[in-house]
């Protein structure tokens, strides 16, 4: 009885936003919504879900979220590239049959662009928003184009994909995605990388012609193929289905995960990730840097002697905090080097040499020994000898040692200025120790720019390598980690 009473309450909340929103069963031509204006949105019919104006950042943003739900979670974003608007827009439903983006100033914006003109609009229940032609076909419908989440009756079709969101309060692209690709295979890869198995942390394992993700109304996230096979099931289904919504969203993190909410309480639940470590995700510290789960959370962290590049920006990664020098001058320096060690922390391994190494302390003089190289992996007896950037670090059970060459400035007057110059030639020391200060001046700049062309050749080459190795990694790389 309480159960009906809430459902009830819910039904007429529900009605009450939908009539307050104007609800739009048949959006005409000539229709137009505004950011501030009496009508923001159009709602479906049962009030559950609205498309129109959202509040971000600054500005306003156009998409389809859920407004039956306390919190409008958004589930479709228009202009993925640069999804903030100023107030002083509006979206019209023009009478030349487009969905456009108007600046009160400047170029219109085109939302969506169907082969067709547009007759007339529709906001589904479903959560889908549809175009339709002149003959009521549809011709344009949200979730053909979808961006991060999947809703129940909504499939991730052969050769399409899914991107997370640069933040919790920005809807731009992020930095993961999931391709359902065209081998059948669904798979979770950073954005800027290429869908090689290196680069792979999620992987479904599944083969076949014309597979594609599903998800019904009862929470069951699975892969078919072209002949309605079901290859796998991702979660077996069967959930409740009143007062939830089910749906399937890559997130902020890079986990891809089967989340219920309740449209009473407004909460939500997970029912399935990916992943379950956090820091699986490949990509979400950036160069040099390294995760680890700090309370549940993940936390990128830099190897001694590196700093963050940007502080607030995880995936900008971690760069040296002192100056290299050329491995050709093996002349003056004054830059000294040691070993700093890091366990049970491991990164990819790019080695450009292994050796066999009896102890720890063997293996760092051999990193100490040897100009190209920056970091050292020590394992079982092995010296693993790494050039930077250092890529997808974590920290882990793995008994692997992480050996970082750190160097430290040694300070100019103790290396070249005499401790106590005799009164006698001040005036002439003095001269010296300008024409050594601007030599030095002079060779530190040339020792940065090359160190910085040997920096950036180092990144082409590792990278370069990542992409050869995988294939060879591919099995280990692209099994999926946790299901
Ligand atoms: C929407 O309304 C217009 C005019 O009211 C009508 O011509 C059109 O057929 C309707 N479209 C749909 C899909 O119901
Ligand atoms: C908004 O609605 C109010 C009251 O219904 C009306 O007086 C006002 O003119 C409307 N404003 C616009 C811009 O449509
Ligand atoms: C619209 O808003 C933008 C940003 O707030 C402003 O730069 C621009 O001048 C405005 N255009 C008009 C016509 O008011
Ligand atoms: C779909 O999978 C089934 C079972 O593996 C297989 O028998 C069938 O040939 C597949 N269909 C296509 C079109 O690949
Ligand atoms: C997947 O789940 C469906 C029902 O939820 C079941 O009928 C089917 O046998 C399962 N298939 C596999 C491959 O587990
Ligand atoms: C919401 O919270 C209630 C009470 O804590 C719980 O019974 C329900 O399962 C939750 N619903 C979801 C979708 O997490
Ligand atoms: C660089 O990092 C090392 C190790 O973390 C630290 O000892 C040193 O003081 C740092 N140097 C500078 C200039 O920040
Ligand atoms: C973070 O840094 C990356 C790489 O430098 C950059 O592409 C991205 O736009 C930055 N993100 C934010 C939110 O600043």
């Amino acid at each position: 009885m309480a159960v009906f009473l809430l459902f009830l309450l819910s039904s007429v909340s529900c009605l009450a936003t939908a009539l307050a929103q104007q609800s739009h069963l048949n959006i005409s031509l000539g229709s137009s919504l505004t950011p501030t204006g009496n009508s923001s949105s159009w709602s479906s019919h049962s009030g559950l879900f609205a498309f129109g104006f959202y509040q971000q950042g600054n500005g306003y943003a156009v998409g389809i979220y859920l407004a039956g739900i306390p919190g409008k979670t958004v589930i479709w974003t228009a202009n993925r590239l640069s999804p903030v608007f100023p107030s002083n827009v509006s979206l019209v439903l023009s009478s030349d049959g487009r969905l456009i983006l108007q600046h009160t100033q400047g170029q219109d914006i085109v939302i969506a662009d169907p082969s067709e003109s547009i007759s007339s609009a529709s906001m589904l229940d479903s959560g889908n928003f549809v175009l339709y032609n002149s003959d009521k076909k549809i011709v344009w419908q949200s979730f053909e184009h979808p961006t991060n989440t999947l809703l129940p009756g909504q499939q991730l079709a052969t050769g399409h994909e899914l991107y997370s969101s640069a933040s919790e309060t920005d809807d731009s692209m992020g930095i993961f995605r999931i391709k359902m690709q065209d081998d059948g295979n669904l798979v979770q890869y950073p954005v800027r990388k290429p869908g090689s198995p290196g680069y792979a942390y999620y992987a479904s394992n599944t083969f076949g012609n014309g597979v594609t993700l599903n998800l019904d109304g009862d929470g069951h996230l699975y892969l078919i193929n072209s002949s309605l096979t079901i290859l796998s099931n991702l979660t077996k289904g069967g959930y409740p289905q009143d007062g939830r919504v089910y749906m399937a969203k890559i997130d902020v993190d890079g986990i891809f995960r089967l989340y219920s909410y309740s449209s009473n309480q407004g909460n939500r639940s997970i029912l399935w990730e990916s992943v379950e470590d956090k820091c699986t995700p490949k990509g979400l510290c950036g160069p040099n840097g390294f995760c680890t789960m700090m309370d549940n959370v993940a936390e990128c962290r830099c190897p001694p002697g590196f700093d963050f590049v940007n502080p607030g920006n995880w995936s900008s990664g971690c760069e040296r905090n002192f100056t290299t020098e050329s491995c050709k001058s093996n002349s003056i320096t004054n830059v000294k080097y040691e070993i700093r060690s890091l366990a049970n922390t491991v990164w990819e391994d790019n080695t450009f040499a292994t050796m066999e190494t009896s102890t720890q302390e063997d293996c760092e003089k051999q990193c100490l020994d040897d100009c190209n190289c920056e970091a050292a992996f020590y394992k079982d007896g092995e010296c693993r000898k790494q050039r930077l950037p250092l890529t997808y670090g974590k920290r882990t059970s793995d008994s692997n040692v992480a050996l970082v060459k750190v160097g430290t400035l040694v300070s100019i007057s103790e290396s070249v200025i005499p401790s106590s110059p005799p009164k006698s030639i001040k005036k002439e020391i003095r001269v010296d120790i300008l024409v050594i200060g601007i030599s030095l001046a002079v060779f530190g700049v040339m020792i940065s720019v090359t160190a910085g062309v040997y920096v950036h050749r180092n990144q082409v080459r590792a990278y370069k390598k990542i992409t050869q190795s995988g294939n060879v990694e591919f099995v280990e790389d692209a099994a999926p980690k946790a299901c």
